[in-house]
């Protein structure tokens, strides 16, 4: 649980987020809203309203002259800024905060944050590489997938889950782990798997075949508990797989 409470989770690419539109994120069992503001600024908040609990991330945002924004509650209309104080009806004077906002860092374009609890293991510098080397062109999806953490975290971790899950639709004939590198939190997995060669009958069905290697090579980078990368490279193709937990 101590590794779950210190560790980085990426809550969002800052491309998920259109300016003044909030959203509704999920980090640890909590629900925040997030919004980006004109000038660029991301905030996130609790997501229930303090006044009587409305989703924030129903609600919409404020422009402020200073091009700020803050969110305003779809039930009653109350503003709350960055930093979760809003000015109450009928005065003047700001309140203390009202809504603690959730620390966030941000990397270039990704948003990370702790969940509000003490860091205790660095953010690494992985997907920063990966942005410099690679551009960028969308996210193709976002998926909730309603489980417990302790499967989630089995499957995601499981580098040998080519034995199962892969090994049908890539004709996968057996599992070599070459070599395993355990530096604790942090691990490398080298894997070969030898495929199942292909019939004439089935290459004339499918010419693809042709393309894929005898021999599927991977290297499989975990970050405990946060994320997992395959790196997949061969003559036709070079492939990172990133995935990330929240
Ligand atoms: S519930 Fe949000 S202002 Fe009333």
């Amino acid at each position: 649980m101590e590794q779950l409470q210190g560790s980085p989770w990426l809550m969002a690419h800052r491309s998920m987020l259109k300016p003044n539109q909030p959203r509704k994120f999920s980090l640890l069992g909590r629900d925040y809203v997030l919004w980006k503001d004109s000038q660029g600024k991301i905030t996130a908040l609790p997501n229930a309203c303090p006044h009587m609990g409305a989703m924030l991330s129903e609600g919409w945002c404020v422009t402020q002259c200073d091009g700020s924004s803050t969110i305003a509650c779809p039930f009653h209309a109350l503003e709350f800024d960055h930093q979760g104080c809003t000015v109450l009806p009928g005065s003047n004077r700001q309140t203390k905060s009202l809504l603690s906002p959730l620390e966030l860092i941000v990397q270039g374009d990704l948003i990370w944050s702790y969940g509000g609890y003490e860091p205790k293991i660095p953010i690494p510098n992985l997907m920063n590489a990966i942005a410099t080397e690679y551009d960028f062109i969308g996210v193709t999806g976002e998926r909730s997938i309603p489980t417990d953490i302790l499967s989630l975290l089995l499957n995601m971790h499981d580098y040998n889950h080519q034995n199962g899950t892969h090994r049908e639709l890539f004709e996968i004939e057996e599992v070599q782990v070459k070599q395993f590198i355990d530096e604790g939190l942090h691990s490398h997995a080298y894997l070969a798997q030898p495929r199942k060669q292909p019939t004439w009958r089935e290459i004339l069905r499918n010419p693809a075949q042709l393309a894929l290697p005898k021999v599927l090579e991977a290297h499989l980078e975990n970050y405990f508990p946060f994320m997992g990368v395959m790196h997949g490279d061969n003559k036709i193709l070079s492939l990172k797989e990133c995935h990330l937990a929240a």
